[in-house]
């Protein structure tokens, strides 16, 4: 009797441990962070007396070494975001970075030491079996609290620690893992002497009872998730994976609640499904926040753009102070149901002028009191995006036909834009949801951006050269590379860029690469100007970047937003001159 309660306080204390361990990987990238962003605010101060910034070009060996050989390192050789396939519709998921994978490879050693430390193995098989399966509960239970912290969007750490969402959703799917395993271990330290002592018959007997059928049916429905979460499966069906997910977790989180509850390990649990119920009601607030005001609603205005994209207008009912590098959560009920997908803000406040004049036209309010603006653009893929797509095509449809164009007196005032006014639809957006990393603080910047990726740069641009004019960022030489497929997806943003173009001070900070790779005529790909050039086919991306790196001024600062493929060879330039002079890389992959 004293030896198992001595074992069953040894069990609450390495919940402990490995709750302490969680904190203090939390203090030390709590440090890590704060420390890098104190240092790029010196070093954004020190440009107003030393406009050359040349001693920020001067690397820091060790930091350097860091970087290069652990932070932006993929696990192997180059290879990190471009997925691995196995066919066009097959994606094997991507492999984790070398950073990444030690900290998985530590978690994963850090439950089988505290599953396994002080049983002592040499002792009767019975008793090592129930240590064994007292423990492995115990350990699966405790790390249901972060496992459950990790899914959530509004999880306090990303702004906390800067880590972004897709990190988290990494761990989360990994100590998933571990926990599964754990309850294997856990049924099979309790099956096995069982069978042994009084065979199958006794054994599927005891399941009937109601704590041993509770925690079998948490474990099927543990097991049930693993076999829907593959990633081949997760990118597939991402809707259906994630509703089946969270069905699934609330039955086995229903049937642990029974199971454990006469345990003290009972309170992670709860914690756990305290954080992830009170994450929901946050979503659920920002949503009403944000979308309902006494006498406004949030409205999408959309419009096909060439090359299978929308350009999304949205007239949010409450706006906020837009900063570039935000996402946000889309839902237009009309068209996906409740279900809402995650979008870039390309872009936020005026938007293009003709097409300002039909918003203003449509929305019959005086100008000074329509919100600010914000716009997205969508490529298109085969769910969510490809019913908007055709929703908005068979509208473009119905305004050609004479019928239609009495019927809906919006679509009059703006015939004169090219392509019909903008479909007009009620929409919930959830967010803004923030990328933060900051590029006020690096003398050179280079953004590459790939498709649709556009929307993860572009912002930047006005935000740097607001900041360049009045001398409140390092900024010196800023590069945007963008590689389309074809010229008309130059339309994306013509707009915008117009805007840019006529900024204050562009002309000595901008350049503009723009890269077509499938060009129809060689005539189509002229460079307008010395600072915005075309060029066809695509870009040699180390080239770019050691030509960045021989000309940079202050510290370096790289953003890719693109195809696997893309950000994987923008790593590795980047890594083949972090020794060299400062860089730091900064990744935005569009998918978890
Ligand atoms: C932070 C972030 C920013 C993004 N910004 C843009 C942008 O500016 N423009 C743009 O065109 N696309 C952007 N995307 C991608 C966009 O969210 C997906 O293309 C879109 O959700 C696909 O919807 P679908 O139903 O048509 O997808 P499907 O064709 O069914 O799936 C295509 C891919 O999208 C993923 N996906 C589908 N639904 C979701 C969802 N609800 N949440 C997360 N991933 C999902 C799937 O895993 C799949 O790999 C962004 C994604 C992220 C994570
Ligand atoms: C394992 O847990 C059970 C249930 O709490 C307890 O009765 C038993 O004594 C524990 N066994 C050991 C060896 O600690």
């Amino acid at each position: 009797m004293g030896n198992s309660m001595w074992y069953a306080f040894l069990n609450d204390e390495l919940c402990y441990v490995s709750l302490w361990v969680f904190a203090c990987l939390i203090a030390v990238i709590f440090l890590w962070q704060t420390t890098l962003q104190l240092a790029a605010h010196l070093r954004r101060l020190a440009t107003f007396t030393d406009p050359l910034q040349h001693f920020h070009r001067v690397p820091d060996w060790r930091l350097s070494w860091v970087k290069r050989h652990l932070l932006y390192a993929p696990l192997w050789r180059n290879r990190h975001n471009r997925e691995m396939r196995l066919s066009r519709a097959i994606n094997m998921g991507t492999l984790p970075s070398r950073f990444h994978a030690l900290l998985l490879a530590f978690l994963v050693t850090m439950n089988v030491v505290l599953c396994t430390v002080t049983i002592p193995f040499g002792s009767k098989e019975s008793t090592v079996a129930e240590l064994i399966r007292n423990r492995t509960g115990y350990m699966a239970t405790v790390n249901l609290f972060p496992l459950l912290v990790m899914a959530g969007r509004n999880n306090p750490l990303i702004p906390l620690l800067r880590v972004p969402f897709d990190t988290w959703n990494l761990l989360h799917r990994w100590l998933g893992r571990i926990v599964l395993l754990e309850a294997v271990a856990h049924v099979v330290a309790w099956g096995v002497p069982k069978v042994q002592m009084y065979g199958w018959k006794v054994m599927l007997a005891t399941l009937s009872k109601p704590f041993m059928f509770n925690g079998l049916m948490c474990m099927v429905a543990m097991l049930a998730i693993l076999i829907q979460s593959p990633s081949p499966i997760r990118h597939a069906f991402y809707e259906t994976f994630l509703h089946l997910h969270i069905a699934l977790a609330c039955i086995a989180l229903g049937f642990v609640w029974h199971h454990v509850y006469r345990y003290s390990c009972k309170f992670y649990l709860y914690a756990g499904v305290a954080f992830w119920a009170f994450e929901r009601l946050t979503r659920l607030l920002v949503l009403l926040h944000r979308n309902f005001r006494p006498g406004a609603r949030t409205t999408a205005y959309i419009e096909p753009l060439p090359g299978d994209t929308l350009r999304i207008t949205l007239q949010v009912a409450r706006p906020w102070r837009f900063a570039p590098g935000q996402h946000l959560f889309l839902c237009i009920p009309s068209v996906g149901g409740w279900t809402s997908h995650p979008f870039s803000v390309a872009w936020a406040g005026d938007t293009a002028p003709e097409h300002e004049k039909c918003l203003k036209n449509t929305l019959d309010l005086p100008p000074s009191s329509a919100p600010a603006a914000i716009a997205l653009l969508v490529r298109r893929r085969t769910g969510f995006t490809d019913n908007l797509f055709k929703r908005v095509v068979a509208h473009q449809h119905a305004l050609r036909s004479p019928m239609a164009y009495h019927d809906d007196p919006v679509s009059l005032p703006a015939l004169q834009s090219p392509t019909g006014p903008p479909l007009r639809l009620p929409a919930l957006i959830e967010g803004p949801y923030t990328s933060h990393h900051t590029l006020t603080s690096y003398g050179t910047i280079l953004l590459v951006a790939g498709g649709v990726g556009i929307t993860h740069c572009l912002p930047f641009l006005p935000d740097l050269l607001r900041g360049y004019a009045a001398g409140t960022v390092a900024a010196r030489r800023i590069t945007l590379v963008w590689i389309v497929q074809s010229p008309e997806h130059l339309e994306w943003i013509r707009p915008w860029m117009t805007e840019v173009l006529a900024m204050e001070g562009r002309r000595t900070v901008l350049r503009v690469k723009l890269f077509v790779t499938r060009p129809r005529n060689p005539r189509e790909i002229q460079s307008p100007s010395a600072t915005v050039e075309m060029f066809a086919g695509r870009p040699d991306v180390s080239m770019l970047v050691r030509m960045e790196a021989a000309a940079q001024v202050g510290a370096m600062g790289v953003v890719c937003c693109g195809s696997g493929g893309l950000s994987d060879e923008v790593r590795k330039a980047c890594r083949s001159v972090v020794g060299g002079t400062v860089v730091d890389y900064f990744e935005e992959g569009f998918s978890w």
